[in-house]
């Protein structure tokens, strides 16, 4: 699922360079390590990327530049983001028509970090199992801080089943103070935004918790235009019918919603790069705690992050900023209102 603008991550994360594009010190972006991560799975026969129709040509350049993939691969090119809950339905019907009802699909995030990537595949060897058995699996991450832009799974700790715990609850996005409760109880894990899915599984799921969900995909995919070659599918939305498709998240649509969620906890070196200070933390610090990339000075200033690739950029007498240059936008913020960058974002949408 390719979609999200990442708008914390402005101004580098922009709408036509949305943030599974946005190059890491490494040198890879996010969606091709994304795309290399499935890619190295075992039994992959498929990667199927949903997103919008403006990115299709950049996505497949990606993909190429990383060796593209010996599995087939398919787009499902969207007029307008509708949310994740569409995303993943799409995925299903899609792959229910080809693949059949015992089909099994991973579903991932484009824009995720996952350091361990063995780890990743065992989990994922894990989740398999479970949703052979008609479970929606998530891969749980324990908790390192009170996080209000995650899920929240609570784990039912007496229940082991498979190699996973069952849930008793899933909470998308609480408020500080229960997200704060949640960390203490110390049986909660965040959600990932990755899980493992039967395709029957989920769709039955779908249309118990979410029909109209379901209903508008099938109608917007009787309009919608399939093109097919050798190792290529891609299924273009027609946008009038794809407009009525509920926007909702698959978190709020699905999964706070049915008793059928696992989670396989897991310790793989996940992180979600939601902020510029999750970013700061790719590149080293200096003795002074400032992490610098491209060209900057910094003369008594401390622990701060800066950014300037296209000119030089000098610090004097600063703490504890986030500094990033770009042709067209500065940002200069203190690190504590990180997560306050989207709202330069909704200003800039609202004046047009
Ligand atoms: N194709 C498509 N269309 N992709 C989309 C759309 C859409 O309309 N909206 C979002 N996506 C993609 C994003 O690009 C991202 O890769 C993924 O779907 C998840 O969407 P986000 O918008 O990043 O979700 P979130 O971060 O707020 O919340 C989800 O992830 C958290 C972990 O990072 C939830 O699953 C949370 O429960 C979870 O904790
Ligand atoms: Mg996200």
């Amino acid at each position: 699922m390719s979609g999200g603008v990442g708008s914390r991550l402005w101004p580098v994360s922009r709408e036509t360079h949305p943030k599974p594009f946005m190059t890491l010190p490494d040198g890879q972006n996010l969606i091709q390590k994304t795309f290399v991560r499935a890619a190295a799975l075992d039994n992959v026969v498929e990667v199927m990327t949903v997103t919008n129709r403006e990115l299709f040509f950049k996505t497949e350049d990606e993909y190429r530049l990383v060796g593209g993939a010996a599995s087939t691969l398919s787009f499902i090119l969207e007029p307008f983001g509708r949310n994740t809950a569409a995303a993943v339905a799409m995925a299903a019907v899609q792959l229910h028509e080809i693949y059949g009802p015992q089909a099994q699909m991973l579903v991932l995030a484009a824009d995720h970090l996952i350091a361990k990537q063995d780890e990743f595949a065992r989990a994922v060897q894990q989740a398999q199992t479970l949703a052979g058995e008609g479970y929606l699996v998530t891969f749980g991450i324990r908790p390192e801080y009170p996080e209000t832009g995650f899920g929240y799974i609570e784990a039912d700790g007496d229940s082991p089943v498979l190699g996973g715990l069952k849930v008793s609850r899933f909470v998308e996005k609480p408020d500080a103070t229960t997200a704060e409760r949640y960390v203490d109880a110390g049986n909660y894990f965040w959600n990932s935004g990755m899980f493992c899915f039967q395709v029957g599984a989920v769709l039955d799921q779908l249309q118990a918790h979410a029909p109209d969900v379901l209903q508008h995909v099938r109608d917007a995919f009787a309009l919608s235009h399939l093109s097919e070659g050798e190792k290529h599918r891609c299924l273009r939305l027609h946008a009038e019918g794809f407009a009525g498709v509920p926007d909702i998240s698959i978190d709020y649509a699905l999964m706070e919603r049915s008793n059928k969620v696992v989670t396989v906890p897991c310790d793989i070196g996940w992180s979600d790069i939601g902020s510029w200070n999750a970013l700061s933390q790719l590149t080293d610090e200096d003795a002074d705690g400032n992490r610098c990339v491209g060209e900057v000075m910094a003369h008594r200033s401390a622990n701060n992050y800066v950014q300037s690739t296209e000119r030089l950029t000098a610090l004097v007498g600063v703490n504890d900023l986030i500094v990033v240059d770009t042709p067209d936008a500065i940002l200069v913020a203190h690190k504590d209102s990180a997560q306050d960058v989207k709202h330069i974002v909704s200003r800039l949408k609202k004046s047009g």
